[in-house]
C-alpha cells in the first residue's frame, strides 16, 4: 500500500469527520424515509448456556415426531421459521456465527466444496462444527447437512465410488442397487452427513445430455424399481441414531428437455425445456417418484428445467396439487441450485412465487441475509401466508427428528474406517462386474488368463478419474489418479497368469515387434463432466483415442475395446474393424471388476439401460 504524507493525512482526517456529521445529521432528520431499512428479526442467540431450557417436550425422544414438531413449531418465531427454510452453500457463510443469528436450517456442500483436509475425518469434523453454531440459538435446532453423494460418498478421497447410476441400471439389479445405497449411507454417517441428494429419478431422453449418467436410462420401469431400491438401502441405515434423508431429483421431467432449448446460454440441453403433454408426464416421469413416495423417500428436488415453458419450481399445479396432494407426500420439496432466482428480475416475487406454488426449503445457495428479509416482507404484505410457512417448517422439523439429529450427535460416530472399507469395495467390485454389457463379440471374449503376450493402451487404462466420471472429489470431476482405488489396467495385470506378458503405452504407441500380440486391450471414452458441461451435439471417441485405437490394432492379433463413457458413444463405423466392444460405463473405483469379466472370472450379465445407437 502507498504511504501517505503528513498533510494529506490531515486533510483525509477532516474529511472523514465532515462526512460523519452529515451521516449522523441525515439519520437524525431523514431517518425514517431514507434508512428505514427492511427489518429481519434475527434468531436469538445464547452466548452461555442459559437461555436453553430442558425438559420441553420436543426434547422428549420418548415422544413421537408428530407431538415434538408440533411443540417445537408452536414455540418458534417468525425469524426463526425463516431461517429453517433456508439451504446455504457453505462456501457462502459470510461468517460462520450466521448460522445461529440466522437460524439456518441447512448446509451443504456443491460438488466439490470440500473441507481443507479432504478426508473422511476433514469431513466429520466439518459438520460437526457447524453443528455446535446451531446449538447456539435459543431452541437449539440442529442443522441438516446435504451432499451430492452421487456414486458413493463421492466428495471424500478415500470414500468408495461406486459405478454411476447408469452403470448400476446395467445390472438391473435392485438387490445390489439397494446394497449400493446402504454402503453410502453408511461412509456418510461416518462422516456425519444425513441428507443426500440423490438418487436421481430422470428418464433420459437423449444421449446428447451431460446428466445421462446419473439416470438409471429411459426405461420408466427400470428407472422406478432402481430408484425405489436406492432410496429403500439409503434410508435403511441407523448408525449411533442417525439415519439418512434420500432425495429423489429432478421433478419433473428433467430427462427430457430437448436440445438447444437450454435457459442457460453455456447449456444445449440441461435445465432446458421439455415439451410435452400432462398425460406424458403422468405417463412416463411421474411414476418413478410416485415410487419413491410410497417407499417414504424423506425429500424431493424439483429441477431447474421449465414444462411447455414454465419453470417447474413455481409450477403450484404440479408441486403442491400433485406432489403433496395427489401422491400424498408429506417429506420436504427443495428447489434446486439457485434455481428460484435464475434469470429472474425480481427476486422477490420470484421467491414469493415458488414459496406459494409448495417449495418448502430453498436452495439459495448463496444470499440468506436477502432471503431472510423478503420472507419477512412477505409474510407481513400478505404475500405468503403464515399457515404455508408452518407447513414447510413442520416438514423440515419432521425430517430433523427423522434422521435422529436431535438425539444423536453428528460427532458421536466411532465409524470412520467404513469410509472405503474393504467390505464396499468389494461391494462395488461385484456392481462393475454385474454392469459391464458386451456390445459386440466375435470370438474372443472372455480372454485367456494364459494369453501369453496382451498390449493395453488407451486414455482410461490407467486413470481412476476418467473410470470414475463427474460428481468424484470435484464436481466436474478429476482426470487423473488422485484417490485410491485400482485401475483397468492394474486390474489386467492382477488377474492375469505369471506367465502373461502385459504391455502399456497410453497412446498405444509399442515397438515393432516381430510376432502381433496376441490380444490388444483398448481402454478409452470420456473424460469427466457434470451436468450441462456435458451436453455435446455427437457424443464420440476423441480423434486421439481412435488413433491410438489403431496404432494398437496394428500391433495385434485380436482387439478388444472397452468405453469408458457416461452414456453411448457413436462408434457404429468404427467398431466393425473391432473383435469386441464393451461398455463399461463410469465404473467408479474398482477397476478390478473390469478385469473379472474380461478374463471370465464372473460372466457378462449386464444389458443396456438405453439404446446405444
Ligand atoms: C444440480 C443438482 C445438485 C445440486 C447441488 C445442481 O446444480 O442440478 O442435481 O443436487 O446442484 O449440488
Amino acid at each position: 500500500m502507498k504511504r501517505l504524507t503528513a498533510s494529506q493525512k490531515h486533510l483525509l482526517g477532516a474529511s472523514v469527520l465532515v462526512l460523519i456529521t452529515a451521516l449522523i445529521l441525515a439519520r437524525v432528520f431523514l431517518a425514517p424515509k431514507f434508512f428505514a431499512t427492511p427489518v429481519t428479526t434475527l434468531v436469538e442467540v445464547c452466548n452461555d448456556e442459559a437461555c436453553h431450557k430442558t425438559g420441553l417436550l420436543y426434547q422428549d425422544a420418548n415422544l413421537s415426531t408428530e407431538t415434538r414438531v408440533a411443540d417445537l413449531l408452536s414455540r418458534m418465531t417468525m425469524a426463526e421459521k425463516i431461517g429453517q427454510m433456508a439451504l446455504v452453500e457453505k462456501n457462502s457463510l459470510d461468517d460462520v456465527n450466521d448460522i445461529a443469528s440466522y437460524g439456518l436450517g441447512a448446509l451443504m456442500s456443491g460438488g466439490g466444496a470440500n473441507p481443507t483436509e479432504n478426508s473422511p475425518k476433514g469431513w466429520l469434523d466439518l459438520v460437526t462444527n457447524f453443528q455446535t453454531y446451531s446449538q447456539k440459538t435459543r431452541l437449539g435446532i440442529p442443522l441438516l447437512y446435504g451432499v451430492d453423494a452421487n456414486h458413493g460418498h463421492s466428495n471424500v478421497i478415500g470414500a468408495t465410488i461406486f459405478p454411476h447410476a447408469i452403470g448400476l441400471a446395467a445390472t438391473k439389479d435392485t438387490k445390489l442397487v439397494e446394497a449400493v445405497g446402504k454402503a453410502t449411507a453408511e461412509e456418510l454417517l461416518a462422516t456425519g452427513i444425513t441428507w443426500v441428494f440423490s438418487p436421481d429419478l430422470d428418464i433420459t431422453q437423449d444421449q446428447r445430455w451431460g446428466r445421462v449418467y446419473e439416470t438409471f436410462g429411459s426405461d420408466p420401469s427400470t428407472v422406478g424399481s432402481l430408484g425405489r431400491a436406492y432410496v429403500r438401502g439409503l434410508q435403511s441405515v441407523n448408525q449411533n441414531g442417525l439415519r439418512v434423508a434420500a432425495t429423489a431429483k429432478h421433478y419433473l421431467a428433467n430427462g427430457a428437455s430437448t436440445w438447444e432449448s437450454s435457459t442457460n446460454p453455456n447449456f444445449k440441453i440441461d435445465q432446458g425445456n421439455t415439451s410435452a403433454t400432462e398425460a406424458e408426464l403422468r405417463k412416463i416421469h411421474l411414476p418413478p417418484f410416485k415410487q419413491a413416495v410410497d417407499d417414504k423417500v424423506k425429500s424431493i428436488m424439483v429441477g431447474l428445467n421449465t414444462w411447455n415453458g414454465e419453470k417447474i419450481v413455481f409450477n403450484k399445479y404440479l408441486i403442491t396439487d400433485v406432489l403433496k396432494g395427489e401422491l400424498q407426500f408429506d417429506g420436504l420439496v427443495i428447489s434446486d441450485w439457485y434455481g428460484v432466482y435464475e434469470h429472474e428480475e425480481n427476486i422477490y416475487a420470484a421467491l414469493v412465487k415458488a414459496i406459494n406454488a409448495g417449495i418448502d426449503m430453498v436452495m439459495l445457495p448463496y444470499d440468506y441475509q436477502d432471503f431472510a428479509k423478503h420472507m419477512q416482507q412477505a409474510i407481513d404484505r400478505g404475500d405468503i401466508n403464515k399457515t404455508r410457512i408452518d407447513d414447510a417448517v413442520k416438514r423440515i422439523l419432521t425430517m430433523k427428528f427423522e434422521t435422529g439429529l436431535f438425539d444423536a450427535s453428528a460427532g458421536s460416530t466411532t465409524n470412520l474406517d467404513t469410509v472405503g472399507s474393504p467390505a464396499h469395495r468389494d461391494l462395488a467390485r461385484s456392481a462393475v462386474q454385474k454392469s459391464l454389457v458386451l456390445l459386440k463379440n466375435t470370438k474372443t471374449m472372455p480372454l485367456s488368463k494364459k494369453t501369453p503376450h496382451i498390449l493395453v493402451a488407451g486414455s482410461a487404462a490407467n486413470n481412476i478419474g476418467m473410470q470414475s466420471g463427474g460428481w468424484t472429489v470435484e464436481w466436474q470431476g478429476i482426470d487423473g489418479n488422485w484417490i485410491p482405488g485400482t485401475s483397468i489396467l492394474k486390474g489386467i495385470q492382477d488377474t492375469v497368469s505369471s506367465s502373461t506378458k502385459v504391455e502399456y503405452n497410453l497412446a498405444g504407441e509399442f515397438e515393432v515387434q516381430e510376432n502381433l500380440a496376441d490380444i490388444g486391450i483398448a481402454i478409452v471414452g470420456e473424460k469427466p463432466y457434470a451436468e450441462g458441461w456435458g451436453d455435446v451435439a455427437d457424443p464420440k471417441l476423441s480423434a486421439e483415442d481412435l488413433a491410438t485405437i489403431q496404432r494398437l490394432k496394428a500391433k495385434s492379433k485380436k482387439l478388444v475395446v472397452i468405453i469408458i463413457s457416461g452414456r453411448p458413444l457413436n462408434i457404429k463405423e468404427e467398431m466393425k474393424d473391432w473383435d469386441a466392444v464393451i461398455a463399461a460405463w463410469l465404473p467408479g473405483t474398482e477397476g478390478q471388476g473390469v478385469a473379472d469379466v474380461l478374463f471370465g472370472t464372473v460372466p457378462f450379465t449386464g444389458t443396456l439401460p438405453l439404446e446405444w445407437k
